[in-house]
């Protein structure tokens, strides 16, 4: 499996700024960290941080995002919205809406589980950890990290992937058949900056909107597991911060700011 093209990338981009400064790496151990880094040096705005490999990916909740070599997309941006700290969340979301449109214009079925991982068929491909420097109350940047499992055979799942590899897949797994994983991020990026300007320029309704419609959450029976509690509910939708909102058996609304969801139908 070849490298990642980054000069193929270049000629697929076709973003005004997001990805237009890129930084290759063959391996990291996170990317995200990296584009930390990176951020507090002052790299600009749409800065892409992107690595073929990673030794310390991570995922949401100090998990572990298992990156194996030149198969994947491992990729962080730098972001400097002008954003209320309690907003950082949705910057999630514009990853997610990106995500998925990026994926369906490949012709595959796929939606948002809550918070943001996408799904096929009940597997996920893909996942974010955004990641907020704040000093004080104020946002200096955003860093969104997006992993996503293209091209890695049903066996690489397998082997990568040990016991949680029947709750993952990849896009090869489902099409068949590998992808250009250069033409796949300019895509990607395209829709990220078409969705962030958004954002930027019209608020949060048009991306929760969107991100709704993508959802594969409502009317859902689903256990949350909160650091301190575990909630059964039904799905209601999600409020204007991102948060998930359930209704319990008894009939009582929560709202969950973070929590590990399953589906329990
Ligand atoms: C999750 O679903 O748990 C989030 C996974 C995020 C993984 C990506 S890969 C690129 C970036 N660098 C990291 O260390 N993590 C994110």
């Amino acid at each position: 499996m070849p490298s990642f093209d980054v000069k193929r990338l270049r000629q697929a981009l076709q973003t005004r700024m997001l990805g237009q400064r890129c930084r290759y790496f063959p391996v990291l151990p996170s990317t995200n960290t990296t584009a930390h880094l990176l951020g507090r040096q002052g790299e600009p705005e749409g800065t892409m941080v992107l690595a073929d490999a990673q030794t310390g990916g991570r995922g949401q909740g100090s998990k572990v995002w298992i990156s194996p070599p030149e198969r994947n997309l491992y990729v962080s941006l730098l972001l400097r919205p002008s954003l209320a700290p309690a907003q950082g969340p949705l910057i999630s979301l514009v990853a997610a809406v990106a995500l998925v449109d990026t994926l369906r214009q490949e012709g595959i079925a796929c939606g948002i589980k809550w918070p943001n991982d996408v799904l096929i068929h009940a597997r996920k491909v893909a996942g974010i950890l955004t990641e907020m420097e704040l000093q004080g109350d104020v946002v200096q940047f955003v860093v969104v990290g997006i992993g996503v499992n293209v091209n890695m055979t049903p066996g690489e799942l397998d082997r990568e992937l040990g016991p949680i590899a029947p709750t993952a897949t990849s896009l090869q797994a489902t099409l068949g058949h590998e992808m250009s994983r250069e033409v796949l991020l300019a895509s990607l990026l395209g829709s990220l900056e078409h969705w962030y300007e958004r954002f930027c320029t019209e608020g949060s309704a048009p991306l929760l909107e969107a991100w709704q419609a993508r959802s594969l959450m409502p009317g859902r029976r689903v256990s949350a597991r909160t650091p301190d509690a575990l909630w059964e509910g039904t799905v209601v939708g999600i409020t204007q911060a991102g948060h998930l909102l359930l209704r319990d058996v008894d009939g009582a609304q929560r709202t969950l700011t973070s929590a590990e969801v399953r589906f329990l139908d």
